[in-house]
């Protein structure tokens, strides 16, 4: 073994209170369980601009945007619950991962340090009837495509504004059972990725 597996826990969504912030907080508490050491991330604290070429070219990545890439890098794997805008993910995240993909110094863009070879587990939940389901293939679909081994196991949480327990759990017990499940195998997995 080759020291700890270590994962972020972030969640798509900036607001207050946030029900995605919510399940990957259960996911995030099953890895802990599981032996890794998990690292909420808040993206309101990496407020980046959109990406833009030109901005990239004069003044290179922007120091927050180097920060977050700085933990993907030095972490294992991530667990990630994104809420689903219009069918997608929310642009926000979208973006950090854009200009977290960009090469630094003696990387290609190939290199994708702060993906490759990690692993994720994904999750969504929303207020509406579907959870979120297709945002979260979009979310799969763009993590694997940087090379990222994303857990077949995922969850998307319907009907989230009535769906937790006082405690934080899920009320669905079959729902709690999964996002541990996430939660566990996305450190297993980093567990084998890191032992190599
Ligand atoms: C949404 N919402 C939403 N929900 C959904 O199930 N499918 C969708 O396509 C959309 N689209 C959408 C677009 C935009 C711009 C917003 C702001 C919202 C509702 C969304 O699921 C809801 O706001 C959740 O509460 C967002 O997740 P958090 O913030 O609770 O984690």
């Amino acid at each position: 073994m080759t020291g700890t597996v270590r994962l972020l826990a972030l969640s798509g969504s900036l607001r207050t209170g946030s029900f995605n912030r919510r399940v990957v907080d259960i996911a995030a508490a099953s890895a802990r369980a599981a032996g890794a050491d998990v690292e909420a991330v808040d993206l309101r604290d990496f407020p980046l601009p959109h990406y833009d070429a030109d901005l990239e070219r004069s003044e290179g990545v922007p120091e927050r945007a180097l920060a977050l890439k700085d933990l993907f890098c030095g972490a294992d794997g991530y667990l990630v619950a994104a809420p689903e805008y219009n069918g997608s993910i929310p642009g926000v995240l979208k973006n950090a991962f854009d200009w977290i993909s960009r090469p630094g110094d003696g990387e290609t863009p190939m290199t994708l340090r702060a993906f490759r070879g990690k692993v994720a587990g994904v999750m969504s939940a929303s207020p509406g009837p579907w959870g979120g389901i297709r945002g979260l293939s979009h979310l799969r679909q763009i993590l694997s495509g940087m090379y990222v081994l994303v857990v077949a196991e995922q969850l998307a949480v319907p009907d989230a504004a009535s769906a937790f327990a006082e405690d934080g759990k899920l009320k669905n017990p079959a729902y709690q059972g999964i996002l541990e499940i996430i939660g566990r195998r996305t450190a297993q997995f980093a567990r084998v990725m890191k032992d190599g």
